[in-house]
C-alpha cells in the first residue's frame, strides 16, 4: 500500500535503513515462489501475523529467517529497487542504507551476490528516483569480531562500493568495545563509521561507541536520556543520532508512541533525524515515521523541517549534494 507523501514534509535523507528489512511479506512470497522454497507460513496473512515483537530479538529472528528467500543477485536488485520506489513516494531524497552481508554468507550466499546485487539498484536509483545513495555494509555485534574483520577485509578487496560501516544485531550483552580493531580498519580505510547504541542496551554503549570506536554517527541513541551528563556531550559535540520513532514502539524500547523522547531529544537541542528502520516490518517508511511524530507531538513546520534538515546535514552525501537538498 503507498500512502502520499507528507506535503509538509520537505525533501530529507534516510540515514538509518535496514535494505534487508525493506522485505515486503508479498516480495518474500514471490522470492519464494521463483526460487522454489517452501515457506514455513502457508498464506500472507499467516505471515504477517508473526509481526508482534516483544523485543529487539524476537524481531530479529523473524528478520534472518525472512532471509533466506534472497539467494539471487536479482533478488537483492528487486528488494532494493522496492524500497528505493517506495522511498522516492515518501519524500527522501538521498538514502545511506546498511546492509548485512554476514547474515547472507552464513547461509552460503557470497559476498558478491549480495552486494552485486544491491549495488545494481543503488547504480540505477538517481536516474531512476532521483535519489542519491550510500552503501554501509553493518556487521552483526552477536557473531565473532574476528568474522567481522575479516568480512570486511574480503569487501576493501573486492572494492566494494561502500562508504562506511556500521554495528546492528542483538545489543544487550555485545557491547562496542569487542570492535574496536574493526573500526580501526575501516578508518584506515578511509570509510565512514557509525553503530547501534543505546537502542535497547545502556547509555554507555553510546559512548563506547564514541571513545573506543570513533563513530560518525549513533544509531538510535534513545538510552542517552538516562545520562544528562551524556545528553550534554551529544549536544556539545552535536553528535547525529538516527532515531526509528516506529521501530521503538514495535520492539517496545518505549511504552508507546506518546512515550518516545523524540520531543525531549528536540527540547534539549540534540541533532536527531527520523528514520525507518526496517520499514516493512515496523509499519512505515520514512513519511509514515514523519506523520506518527507530528500527529503524536503536534511538530510544527519549524520541527519537521529541522528534522529534515539534519538528515541532510548529518550525511555522508558530498558538500555539494547538501546543499542542494538543504
Ligand atoms: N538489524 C536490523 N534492524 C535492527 C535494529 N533495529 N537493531 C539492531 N539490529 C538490527
Ligand atoms: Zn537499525
Amino acid at each position: 500500500p503507498t500512502t502520499p507523501a507528507l506535503s509538509s514534509t520537505p525533501p530529507c535523507a534516510e540515514l538509518h535503513l535496514h535494505i534487508e528489512g525493506t522485505l515486503e511479506p508479498e516480495l518474500i512470497f514471490e522470492l519464494a515462489g521463483r526460487n522454489g522454497i517452501t515457506l514455513p507460513y502457508a498464506s500472507l496473512d499467516e505471515l504477517r501475523a508473526r509481526y508482534r515483537f516483544t523485543d529487539l530479538q524476537s524481531f530479529l529472528d523473524l528478520y534472518y529467517a525472512n532471509m533466506d528467500v534472497l539467494r539471487t543477485e536479482a533478488d537483492f536488485a528487486d528488494m532494493t529497487r522496492a524500497y528505493l520506489r517506495r522511498a522516492a513516494a515518501a519524500g527522501v531524497r538521498h538514502v545511506e542504507m546498511m546492509m548485512d552481508p554476514q547474515a547472507h554468507l552464513v547461509r552460503g550466499i557470497p559476498l558478491e551476490t549480495s552486494v552485486r546485487g544491491v549495488c545494481a539498484a543503488l547504480a540505477a536509483s538517481e536516474e531512476e528516483f532521483g535519489i542519491s545513495t550510500a552503501l554501509i555494509a553493518a556487521f552483526l555485534r552477536d557473531r565473532p569480531a574476528e568474522e567481522a574483520l575479516d568480512v570486511l577485509e574480503d569487501l576493501l578487496a573486492m572494492e566494494a562500493p561502500i562508504i562506511g560501516i556500521g554495528l546492528d544485531s542483538a545489543e544487550v550483552g555485545n557491547p562496542p568495545e569487542a570492535f574496536i580493531g574493526l573500526y580501526r580498519r575501516a578508518r584506515e580505510a578511509g570509510l565512514r563509521t557509525v553503530a547501534h547504541a543505546g537502542e535497547e542496551g545502556p547509555s554507555h554503549y553510546i559512548e563506547q561507541a564514541l571513545d573506543l570506536l570513533l563513530v560518525d554517527r549513533i544509531d538510535h541513541g534513545i538510552r542517552c536520556l538516562d545520562d544528562p551528563e551524556l545528553v550534554q556531550r551529544l549536544v556539545h559535540e552535536k553528535i547525529p543520532l538516527t532515531i526509528c520513532p516506529l521501530s521503538n514502539v514495535r520492539l517496545q524500547a518505549v511504552d508507546s508512541l506518546a512515550a518516545h523522547p523524540l520531543p525531549q531529544m528536540l527540547e534539549h537541542g540534540l541533532n536527531i533525524s527520523v528514520n525507518s528502520d526496517d520499514p516493512a516490518y515496523f509499519g512505515g517508511y520514512a513519511d509514515d515515521n514523519f506523520r506518527a511524530v507530528q500527529e503524536a507531538f503536534g511538530l510544527d513546520r519549524a520541527q519537521l523541517g529541522l528534522l529534515a534538515a539534519n538528515s541532510i546535514e548529518a550525511s555522508f552525501a558530498p558538500p555539494g549534494r547538501r546543499a542542494e537538498l538543504l
